[in-house]
């Protein structure tokens, strides 16, 4: 396995890849890597002939100046499991690499970034999408793997490699848990052990409202995650959205969209955590 820090040593390593005829995958991630970023590497590693993963906390999709912070950084346990899962390449660039200058560009992918994350989140996914976008003109993938855990991410990415016209695959991968049902998150390491029970409630009621859901109509099934969550002390609800799963948008009943998302994003002491659940597809 490589690890390359500068854009040009990674355009030249992948250019002998690209002679060989080889097809070329990216995995961007943040790096502090557990499980569900491994499950991505291992599937692009499964189907490509060179695995990339970029190892990059951007600071431009930090709408908060202590998260941001306070990001676990952990270059060289990355490296280990990345070696393990069988990456080809790590691209672990500094911040003046990937913004030699301020990044002014402006994308707007309405209605997809004005709800949920993006109405929480001022910004946030302006700053995915310059990140990405970079990481797609210095590596020129054929495939690109995200995971379904930051849905409204994926369904983002989707619409700027549309309006972009880039020439890349984006694969969507599901949700990995630990065994007791939270969704893997790099932040879930900043939970103290109090936080961390308490977090449990987010998996196990969007499960609960699976079963809900088969008796109930859409306005129930939503009310009883919001009183379930809003009854837990130390979690505080900043939203649970029913969507259409390619619109995003709120949706009345079960019956208006094929593909039915439930979304949640809610702090936990001071940490804040994401996870969805699918109701139909
Ligand atoms: P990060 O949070 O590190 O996540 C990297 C990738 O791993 C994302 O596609 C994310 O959806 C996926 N992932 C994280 N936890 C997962 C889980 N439990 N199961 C399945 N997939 C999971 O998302 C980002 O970084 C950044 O926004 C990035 C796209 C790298 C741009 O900076």
């Amino acid at each position: 396995m490589r690890v390359v820090t500068t854009i040009a040593e990674l355009k030249a390593l992948l250019d002998t890849y690209r002679k060989e005829g080889k097809m070329i995958a990216l995995v961007p991630t943040m790096g502090a890597l557990h499980a569900g970023h491994a499950s991505l590497v291992k599937r692009s590693v499964a189907e490509n002939g060179v695995t990339v993963v970029s190892v990059f906390v951007n600071p431009t999709q930090f709408n908060d100046k202590n998260d941001l912070k306070n990001y676990p950084r952990t270059l060289d346990a990355d490296c280990r499991l990345l070696e393990e899962v069988g990456a080809d390449v790590v691209f672990a660039p500094a911040v003046d690499e990937m913004y030699p200058e301020e990044d002014t560009r402006s994308f707007s992918f309405a209605p997809l970034d004005t709800v949920m994350e993006g109405a929480c989140r001022p910004g946030h996914f302006n700053g995915v999408a310059q990140i990405v976008s970079k990481l797609f003109y210095a590596v020129e993938p054929d495939r690109a793997y995200f995971g379904e855990k930051d849905f409204q991410q994926l369904a983002i990415i989707r619409e700027m490699v549309r309006q972009l016209a880039l020439p890349v695959e984006i694969v969507g991968c599901p949700i990995v848990r630990e065994n007791d049902g939270l969704a893997m998150s790099s932040r879930n390491t900043l939970l103290s052990a109090e936080e961390r029970e308490r977090a449990l409630t987010i998996s196990r009621t969007l499960f609960e409202s699976l079963e809900h859901a088969k008796s109930n109509d859409l306005a129930s099934t939503k009310a009883f995650v919001e009183n379930v969550i809003n009854s837990t002390e130390g979690l505080c609800l900043e939203y649970y959205q029913i969507v259409d799963g390619n619109t995003l948008q709120e949706i009345a009943e079960w019956g208006d969209s094929e593909y039915v998302v439930g979304c949640i994003a809610l702090f936990c002491g001071k940490i804040r955590l994401i996870d969805n659940i699918v109701y139909k597809k």
